[in-house]
């Protein structure tokens, strides 16, 4: 159980929804928020009722603005090296077997950009605002900004972005690659639910198999991308799922998957 209110887990049909609850702090990351995050999403991955996550913040200003600056002053430079080691929820999330998907609905900065760049799917409101300020703090993104931005937007987009500390709006983010969909903000819940429960009517076990593989091309030879892809394709053949979908469609009926 996640045991603060920082973060508030819902729960809607098959659809966990994880929310970053310091609004008055334009939900930024300290030491508390970042460990009910991983419990959060340790409690959802549990969940076999859940099958795909939704992040976001709490109020209307702000998905996350960044780790909490008020943790940095005085901050020894090996605890703050610990801090990043230890509490890696970029990388949690990154690893977590369901599908995420950061509803940005506001200020999206620093380590609130990178835990947007670690979920699988970004849907910004049109209000929101993007970007990698560390430089003006005199650091660098330490939530693998530097590694996952450019392999989203590019080197040159990301050396701009970091480089500059600048925010960019969500049509800017959208048209770079850094988010997937820009829609209203009076329309970003509703549309990112209604994405997000075509993806639930899956079966787990293909969405976790078609992420590792995507995944996977971020990291493999293509040569081993392809042959890791094939492995889980065969590997499917192996759940009640693919025999139910494959039967749903021979019977011209939509399949039921059960998760097994
Ligand atoms: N860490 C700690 N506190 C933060 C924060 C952060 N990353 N971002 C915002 N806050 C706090 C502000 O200090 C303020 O607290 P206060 O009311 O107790 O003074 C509150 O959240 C509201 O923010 P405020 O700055 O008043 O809102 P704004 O609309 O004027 O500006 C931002 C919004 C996002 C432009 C501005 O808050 C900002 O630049 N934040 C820091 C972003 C950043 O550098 N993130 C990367 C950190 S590595």
């Amino acid at each position: 159980m996640a045991d603060s209110n920082v973060v508030l887990i819902e729960k809607q049909d098959r659809i966990g929804t994880i929310t970053v609850n310091r609004p008055d702090k334009l939900n930024a990351l300290n030491a508390q928020v970042r460990m009910s995050l991983a419990m959060a999403l340790e409690q959802l991955r549990q969940d076999a009722e859940v099958r795909v996550v939704i992040l976001t913040g709490a109020g209307d200003k702000a998905f996350i603005a960044g780790a909490d600056i008020a943790e940095f002053k005085g901050a020894a430079a090996v605890t703050q090296y610990r801090v990043m080691q230890t509490s890696d929820i970029y990388s949690a999330l990154e690893r977590f077997p369901k599908p995420t998907i950061a509803m940005i609905n506001g200020f999206c900065l620093g380590g609130g950009c990178e835990v947007a760049m670690a979920c699988d799917i970004r849907i910004a409101g049109d209000k929101a605002k993007l970007g990698q300020p560390e430089t003006n703090l005199g650091i660098i993104p330490g939530g693998g900004g530097t590694q996952r931005l450019p392999r989203l937007v590019g080197q040159g987009q990301a050396m701009r972005l970091i480089m500059t500390g600048e925010l960019i709006d969500a049509a800017r983010a959208g048209a770079i690659g850094l988010v997937d969909d820009v829609v209203p903000q009076a329309e970003l819940k509703e549309k990112t639910l209604e994405l997000a429960g075509k993806i639930a009517e899956k079966s787990p076990a293909s969405l976790q198999a078609a992420k590792e593989s995507i995944r996977a091309a971020w990291q493999m030879p293509l040569e081993a991308g392809l042959r890791f892809e094939k492995a889980w394709f065969g590997l499917l053949f192996s759940t009640e799922d693919m025999n139910e979908g494959v039967t749903a469609f021979l019977e011209k009926r939509k399949p039921d998957f059960k998760g097994r």
